[in-house]
């Protein structure tokens, strides 16, 4: 059985997945027709060649600008349909979910519309995929801390739907500590926590992720390296990292592949996971994520099974469902 296959395979858990990531050109140019939305692209292929990244904000600001077709529930069940098919077909049996609210409330749409569409379709997945799901709502850390304070108002009404929160968006100068309050406020009201740094941002704001806001994953954690002392911390309470090396590539937080912290940060023993970030906009579902830190580092079937055992060991799921995995 080659590598491929193996990979293809294996059980995994998706962890560090942007929904509004997985808007595909096709459906981003459908979503948009039926909405009536004039694109400043004629055509998918002219949007694709937009797909072109120096850094963090570069994406962004295509990003917030292809979420903008979503209008109501329907475009936010089919994305989140469209992408569970995918996980389907990659053998990805649990998922956790990033949302962005502010993305939409901000243009004037309901929040109960993007969570209902968003989780009907999950529901659907859980149903007749047998894909088991959690959901994350992350808050804008660009935007200031008291607008995440109302996006977190707004998420009580729907704590049996909502798991957890986190943090994305512009990391340099929004450090975490700009959103203690909110995180306080959040692990009160019963919510998990969870906050991209490292991965543009120093190692200095991993070490807030852990102390300000008390998260229990890093999303990204790359420039943990940085920092022996927090390698250490990482390492000795096994706080899981969700890596994503395509979006680190494509975001040109590493040259290449072969330069990537991934192999030194796995081989200290931390809990590391691979995941897709934004696959729509960087070229890979997980199984491409994989595939390109086995080409790169020659990692075995030994080392691919770690990581899929992590990305359970990982999830916000019982001791009970992770032993059906692992
Ligand atoms: N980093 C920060 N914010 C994001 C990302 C990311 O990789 N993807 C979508 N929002
Ligand atoms: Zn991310």
């Amino acid at each position: 059985m080659d590598m491929n296959v193996f990979i293809q395979g294996i059980p995994k858990a998706e962890l560090h997945l942007h929904i509004e990531g997985t808007l595909a050109p096709e459906t981003l140019f459908r979503i948009a027709e039926r909405n009536g939305i004039r694109i400043k692209f004629d055509s998918v292929d002219a949007l694709r060649q937009a797909y072109r990244f120096d850094n963090l904000q570069s994406f962004l600001d295509i990003y917030y600008e292809g979420a903008g077709v979503l209008q109501n529930e329907t475009d936010f069940y089919e994305l989140t349909w469209e992408y569970l098919l995918k996980a389907k077909d990659q053998n990805i049996r649990h998922v956790e979910i990033f949302f962005d609210p502010q993305t939409h409330t901000e243009r004037g749409i309901v929040f109960e519309t993007v969570v209902n569409g968003i989780y009907h379709a999950l529901s659907d997945g859980a149903r007749n995929l047998n894909i088991s799901f959690c959901l994350i709502m992350c808050f804008l850390r660009h935007l200031p801390e008291s607008e995440a304070m109302e996006t977190l108002s707004q998420a009580l009404d729907f704590r049996d739907k909502i798991t957890g929160v986190g943090l994305d968006s512009s990391e340099s100068g929004h450090p975490p500590s700009k959103f203690i309050r909110v995180f306080e406020k959040a692990r009160k009201e019963g919510f998990l926590t969870v906050a991209h740094a490292g991965e543009e941002g120093p190692a200095e704001y991993i070490w807030e992720a852990i102390k300000d806001l008390k998260v229990q994953r890093i999303d990204h954690g790359v420039r943990a390296l940085e920092d022996k002392s927090l390698i250490n911390e990482l390492k000795r309470r096994q706080i899981p990292l969700t890596i994503c090396p395509l979006s680190n590539i494509k975001l040109c937080v590493f040259k290449n592949m072969q330069e990537h912290s991934f192999k030194k940060l796995f081989d200290q023993g931390l809990c590391v996971t691979v995941n897709s970030d934004d696959p729509a906009y960087f070229g890979g579902y997980v199984v491409e994520n994989y595939l390109a830190l086995q080409n790169a580092f020659q990692l075995t079937r030994k080392d691919i099974t770690q990581l899929a055992i992590n990305s359970f060991n990982a999830a916000f799921i019982s001791q009970d469902k992770k032993a059906i995995f692992i």
